[in-house]
């Protein structure tokens, strides 16, 4: 069953950027892509390389440590080295409020 959680409101996350939130003990990455918001993991599946740490480049997360890519849509590697995706999160917006499915 679906658990959506108030993380932040929509103006906090301008478009290009990410910000990491703590949510029942877990970190999570947001990221405003054009106005539309994703959310994933905030460790990197190659070396535990905070993600959020990094940059929003042409759409997808960079992770700082060695310049993994991946997409916040889907979760999918879309840089080496990381070989795995990273977990994504469902992500509504009610009025102004940006909450993640936490289920
Ligand atoms: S820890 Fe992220 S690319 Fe190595």
């Amino acid at each position: 069953m679906a658990k959506f959680v108030n993380v932040a409101k929509t103006s906090a996350i301008p478009p290009g950027e990410m910000k990491s939130f703590s949510i029942d003990g877990k970190r999570i990455l947001v990221v405003n892509l054009a106005g539309t918001f994703f959310a994933t993991q905030d460790v990197c599946t190659h070396d535990n390389g905070t993600l959020s740490d990094g940059e929003v480049i042409d759409g997808e997360i960079e992770c700082p440590r060695h310049g993994g890519r991946f997409d916040p849509q889907t979760g999918a590697v879309r840089a080496l080295p990381p070989m795995f995706p990273i977990k994504t999160f469902a992500v509504q917006v009610i009025g102004d409020d940006v909450q993640v499915n936490m289920e």
